[in-house]
């Protein structure tokens, strides 16, 4: 059985209330029992990185000491994800429930909601929802308003936001399921993952559908939820697109990596099938660049976006990112210097895993899979051609 998140109301109703909520899923159960449940089910992360939960719990399960804390993520930096304000919006008592229950799991006294302050109506759904809950949850419940920055969402600069209202990476270990808000073991969890533990609790023996934001070649995001057999390409075609309108593929937003659109077609959706392709899901970011577009420009776009998002406390990553940025935008230009390329692909190494997060491996994996996919238009560009991502 699939268990699926947007199940219930229209999602043109809004916020399902708390009282429905409970009539259609009943009470908020145990966590007895949910670490196995979680350990067999292999859910993993919903916001980027893919990390099993399992593993993130034990790991705080297993520390000594006193209480731990938890925080739910919906900061959706990631300007093609649309799938955790969807959520919040519609069904913010599943994300509660996983943040509690998570709670419970982990012996922690303090659960942090944070939504990022651009996200169309989920800050004001999420605290709405916050004040249906009984008195006794809502004691242990706090909403934290984030600022909408790609790297305010990073595991570490969401506990420095809730610790001292600054979202910004910390240059320094340990990382946060080890000491986090107040030095204390915090377990730093996507929303999706958390309303994945809601249905997952009460359905133990049922395997996640997955939330994706498709954007076919030239329309808009829409949000779908999808079960893992799903080909990418049938995703697409979902909404609209189809293969011969499409170039080139984005799969999991800028941190991403680009796919020839025909790969990309035959591929499928379920996580564990695209790593052992080489691929990553991501936060679930399916993303179409039409018949046309200029992958070399689109390319240059985005990494001039991740560089001016750097938090700059580390030269890597400030440096690295911007004389990235500056090259490719050469080549766009038509103004490559002798040598470019080849700098591009070294420095693209050279900026991985220096920086104290990982934006900068991220800006490169995305420009390293740029180089392959659109090598030719790399090696002579002529055009910008027409349109792009989104
Ligand atoms: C620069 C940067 C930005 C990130 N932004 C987000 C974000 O907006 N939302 C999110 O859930 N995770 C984001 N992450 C991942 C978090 O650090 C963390 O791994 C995640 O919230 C853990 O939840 P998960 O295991 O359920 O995915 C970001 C990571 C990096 C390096
Ligand atoms: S790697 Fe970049 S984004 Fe991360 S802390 Fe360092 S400067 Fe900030």
């Amino acid at each position: 059985m699939t268990n699926r998140l947007l199940d219930g109301p229209p999602l043109d109703f809004g916020a399902e209330p708390y009282a429905q909520h409970r009539r259609r899923l009943g009470p908020l159960p145990s966590a007895a029992g949910l670490l196995e449940a979680l350990e067999s089910s292999g859910l993993r992360g919903r916001g980027g990185a893919g990390f099993p939960v399992a593993a993130k719990w034990l790991s705080i399960a297993e520390r000594a000491g006193g209480p731990a804390v938890v925080i739910a993520n919906g900061s959706e930096g990631e300007p093609l994800s649309h799938k955790d304000r969807l959520l919040m919006s519609t069904r913010p008592h599943l994300v509660l429930d996983g943040a509690l229950l998570a709670a419970a799991a982990l012996r922690a006294d303090r659960v942090f909601i944070v939504v990022a302050e651009d996200l169309a109506r989920a800050p004001a759904v999420m605290a709405a929802a916050l004040a249906e809950r009984p008195e006794a949850e809502q004691e242990a419940l706090r909403l934290v308003v984030a600022p909408a920055r790609y790297v305010a969402g990073e595991s570490s600069a969401i506990v420095n936001l809730v610790e001292s209202g600054t979202a910004v990476p910390t240059y320094v270990p340990p990382r946060p399921h080890v000491k986090g808000v107040g030095r204390a073991p915090t377990l730093v969890q996507n929303v999706e993952s958390l309303a994945q533990v809601a249905l997952l609790a009460r359905r133990p023996a049922s395997f996640p559908a997955l939330l994706a934001t498709l954007h076919a070649a030239g329309s808009g995001p829409v949000v779908r939820e999808l079960e893992p057999s799903t080909l990418l390409g049938q995703a697409l075609e979902g909404v609209g697109g189809s293969l011969s309108q499409t170039r080139a593929v984005l799969l999991g937003g800028y941190f991403g990596t680009w796919i020839d659109g025909s790969e990309a077609w035959e591929l499928p959706l379920d996580p564990r099938a695209l790593r052992e392709l080489g691929h990553s899901f991501g936060c679930g970011v399916v993303a179409a660049l039409p018949v046309g577009a200029c992958g070399v420009c689109e390319t240059s776009r985005v990494l001039r976006y991740l560089a001016e998002e750097s938090s700059a406390q580390c030269g890597p990553c400030f440096y690295g990112l911007r004389a990235l940025a500056g090259a490719c935008e050469r080549v766009s230009a038509n103004q490559a210097e002798p040598g470019e390329l080849q700098r591009l692909q070294r420095w693209a190494q050279e900026v991985r895993g220096r920086g104290a997060c990982r934006h900068p491996d991220g800006a490169s994996g995305f420009l390293l899979s740029a180089l392959r996919v659109f090598g030719s238009d790399f090696a002579g560009h002529r055009t910008h051609g027409r349109g792009g991502l989104g």
